[in-house]
């Protein structure tokens, strides 16, 4: 393949485009018209000597060939990056962009440790993507972003998993519930509703696990992508919340629910900052994932809701 005829602009448009489905939408991002985008991704075409999309009615899908130049573009992208955070430190400057993508309960106490960290260090840009446990994980097959934070990390990919914090999973019910401010099973709640989060959440799979290893099926009344929404529903005695403790801020006594006294709960996970093996990371996500490590020294966290998860 005749490298050299590759621009760093062609492989700018093709990961725009990739990345938006479409020619129209990547020329509007790159202030360039239809034709000129066109134009370069045919010339990467030739190139590369294979098609990189395939028009699949009206959406445009990456063909294989496509897939493996967007992997080797993100990677690209991974060493320039490094490239100029080296640059960077060479000339004292902590600065450039950190990328973290967090699952849904991890939002409620990471924004706050980003926060500590970006005011040490003004210069640096933060992108943070929220979303559940599947779709970040999948964001990590793809190499989306520098650091991932989530309870469950994937089994099947070669990682790095650094554990600091613990996550606990409660049972909520209405403060006037019979199993309020007793010792119960999880049989014993086995004919109540639950609100629970959505499959592909962390949360999710924790109760479903626990569950389907003492042998009882739970009846789940509604299934939810919102924490929020599961504590006011719950709230309002339509089933039994199964949440992160860290999602619970100080709306137990708001919504008039309790914490009930469940055995074997409540359920721990760590929470986990976790990359990709090979990432070659930024100096801001060194520079991140060092000062997490060293906070997580076995103490007491301040930050958390609920001031009593520890770092591990
Ligand atoms: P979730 O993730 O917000 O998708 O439930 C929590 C977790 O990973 O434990």
């Amino acid at each position: 393949m005749p490298r050299r005829r590759i621009t760093l602009r062609q492989l700018e448009t093709f990961s725009t485009v990739a990345h938006l489905g479409s020619f129209t939408r990547a020329a509007e991002a790159l202030h360039l018209t239809q034709p000129a985008v066109s134009i370069q991704i045919r010339q990467l075409a030739d190139t590369v000597g294979l098609p990189l999309f395939d028009q699949a009615g009206r959406s445009l899908r990456l063909t294989a060939a496509g897939e493996a130049l967007r992997a080797t573009t993100r990677q690209l992208d991974d060493v320039w990056n490094s490239f100029e955070s080296t640059i960077d430190a060479l000339r004292g400057l902590k600065r450039g962009k950190l990328r973290v993508a967090l699952v849904t309960t991890a939002k409620y106490f990471l924004p706050r440790m980003l926060g500590a960290f970006c005011r040490r260090y003004p210069d640096i840009t933060i992108e943070l993507e929220i979303a559940n446990r599947d779709r970040i994980v999948e964001r990590l097959r793809n190499n989306e972003d520098d650091l991932y934070v989530m309870s469950y990390p994937p089994e099947d990919m070669d990682i790095v998993v650094h554990p600091f914090l613990d996550n606990e999973l409660v049972v909520l019910a209405p403060q006037d519930h019979w199993a309020a401010g007793r010792k119960v099973s999880l049989a014993d709640l086995a004919d109540e509703s639950f609100l629970l989060r959505e499959s592909g959440s962390g949360s999710r799979r924790a109760i479903d696990d626990f569950a389907r290893q003492a042998g009882i099926s739970l009846k789940v009344r509604l299934a939810l992508a919102s924490n929020e929404a599961l504590l006011e529903l719950a709230g309002t005695g339509m089933g039994l919340a199964v949440l992160s403790r860290h999602a619970l801020g100080d709306r137990l006594a708001v919504e008039g629910l309790v914490v009930v006294d469940v055995e074997g709960f409540p359920l721990h996970r760590p929470w986990n900052l976790v990359h990709l093996r090979n990432k070659i990371l930024p100096v801001p996500a060194q520079a991140f994932l060092e000062e997490m490590r060293r906070s997580s020294a076995g103490r007491a966290h301040p930050d958390t809701e609920d001031g009593a998860a520890t770092l591990r």
